[in-house]
């Protein structure tokens, strides 16, 4: 799929205040850091759309970018950075449930994992609560240019093993860097799929 247009639309805190659209969208999640904020913008080839940081808890909100004026990519605040104060974490805990069950048109949640570390209890619980919600979801490693491809497969291997103990069947995986944009025509072509599936009606 081409990437024609990619435009910010809004930021939000609230989810019922977000696009009232029957459109697809793809949201972004996983560790603060993780490297969401740097796909969106590797996917739509446009380097500034999404606020990037080396340090951790730079997005805290709901943020709607409108691809091909036809769906939405959704970055979302990253979870398990304790820095923020338990306030905050608190907020962004519930602004990221609230948006994950209930926004309708979510077609699916890719979950970022970067592929350098071991499995984190903190990843493996957020999955698992996906799955007792039903939330349709796939898996991006991040970073892998930052390790030989040995390495890559080494540590990637280890994470979808741990999640077999989990699941009988995996999700859709993905194996990504920013930096040299590897991934992108794999995932750009699911989204491409998706998005010829029709929308589930909102209640
Ligand atoms: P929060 O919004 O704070 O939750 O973080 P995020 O997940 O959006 O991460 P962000 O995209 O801001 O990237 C965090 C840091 O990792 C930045 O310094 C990026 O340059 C770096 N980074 C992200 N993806 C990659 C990648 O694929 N390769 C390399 N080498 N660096 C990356
Ligand atoms: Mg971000």
């Amino acid at each position: 799929m081409n990437i024609t247009t990619a435009k910010f639309e809004i930021s939000n805190t609230d989810v019922n205040k977000c696009p009232a659209t029957t459109r697809h969208e793809y949201a972004f999640i996983g560790r603060s850091n993780v490297g969401k904020s740097s796909l969106i913008n590797m996917l739509t080839g446009r380097k500034g759309l999404a606020m990037t940081s080396s340090t951790p808890g730079k997005t805290t909100l709901i943020n709607h970018f409108l691809i091909n004026e036809d769906w939405y990519i959704v970055d979302l605040p990253g979870y398990g950075y304790a820095q923020r104060g338990k306030q905050m974490q608190a907020q962004i805990k519930r602004i990221i449930e609230e948006y994950i069950l209930q926004r309708a048109q979510m077609t699916c949640l890719f979950v970022l994992i970067d592929s350098r570390h071991n499995p984190q209890k903190i990843d493996m619980e957020f999955i698992e609560w996906l799955g007792e919600n039903g939330v349709p979801f796939a898996i991006v490693f991040t970073k892998l240019d930052k390790m030989s491809s040995t390495a890559g497969k080494i540590q990637t291997r280890k994470y979808l093993d741990t999640l077999r103990e989990q699941w009988e069947e995996l999700p859709p995986v993905f194996y990504t860097s920013s930096s040299d944009g590897r991934g992108r025509k794999e995932l750009l072509d699911y989204i491409e799929e998706l998005n010829k599936l029709p929308l589930v009606d909102e209640e």
